[in-house]
């Protein structure tokens, strides 16, 4: 190429650069060490961002105010967040299990906190106790409205059931049950259970007693990672603190 060709294309470059710079446009790629490197779209580290912000949002939707300042501090459930956040089809179960006030909702609301925090491609979450879902589930006045329900917990990508186990059994509990943690069994949909029985107890009553074999064979091949919490009800030692 001539050399006054060629230099004029350099000062075309140049001014074009200037244009670009007054409106925060490089040409130049950013390396990861420039303050500008997430500022806007089609960089990656705002893709992470924007992934982060909407998830923590509906994470911040899910939650109820008492645990907005949640954390998963137990590594072992860190742990589980993590595998969740690298393939949810493969993190399984995580169930948190321990007496009143030892801190089991608060490490769940934290796990999917941790997941939220990692921005992740895709983020629902439904969370529920327990109780309260059985009383959703009863078949009402509004036709199917239960059926609906039953099919959001059971299709959600993130499901939290807190307080798993408290409700009184009957056939027709054991029954919703089943069609709920089979479905998500089959589909291979990550749930986070609390519950204050045991996972297995011979001389006492435990999880296997409220779901019934069905579900507790289930919940055996689904549950990853097990963490019996111990310690004080926390609730009484703040109160008395
Ligand atoms: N790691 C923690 N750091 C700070 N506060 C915590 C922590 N864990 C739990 N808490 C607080 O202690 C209280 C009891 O915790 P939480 O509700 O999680 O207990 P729980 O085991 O779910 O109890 P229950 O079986 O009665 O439902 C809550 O106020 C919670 O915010
Ligand atoms: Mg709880």
């Amino acid at each position: 190429m001539a050399e006054p060709q060629l230099a004029c294309q350099t000062r075309s470059v140049r001014r074009l650069e200037k244009i670009l710079a007054a409106k925060g446009i490089s040409l130049v790629p950013d390396d990861d060490s420039s303050p500008s490197a997430d500022s806007g779209p089609g960089n990656p580290r705002w893709h992470h961002g924007a992934r982060v912000e909407y998830a923590l949002a509906r994470w911040e939707s899910a939650t109820p105010p008492r645990f907005r300042d949640a954390q998963a501090t137990l590594p072992e459930v860190r742990a589980w967040a993590e595998r969740a956040l690298d393939d949810p089809s493969r993190a399984g179960t995580l169930l948190l299990t321990g007496l009143t006030g030892t801190g089991k909702t608060h490490q769940a609301y934290g796990a999917l906190r941790h997941i939220a925090s990692g921005g992740p491609d895709r983020f629902e979450v439904l969370a529920v106790n327990s109780a309260d879902m059985y009383g959703r589930l009863r078949p009402s006045a509004v036709m199917g409205a239960s059926e609906q329900e039953l099919k959001r917990l059971s299709t959600v990508q993130y499901l939290f059931l807190d307080d798993f186990g408290t409700s009184k059994t009957s056939e027709w509990t054991e029954e919703i049950t089943y069609r709920l943690i089979n479905h998500r069994y089959n589909h291979c949909l990550p749930t986070v259970i609390t519950s204050n029985l045991p996972a297995r107890d011979a001389d006492g009553p435990d999880l296997t007693d409220f779901v019934g074999d069905r579900v507790a064979s289930r919940l055996a091949e689904m549950v990853t990672t097990l963490v019996p919490m111990i310690g004080d009800d926390r609730r009484r030692s703040r109160a008395t603190a």
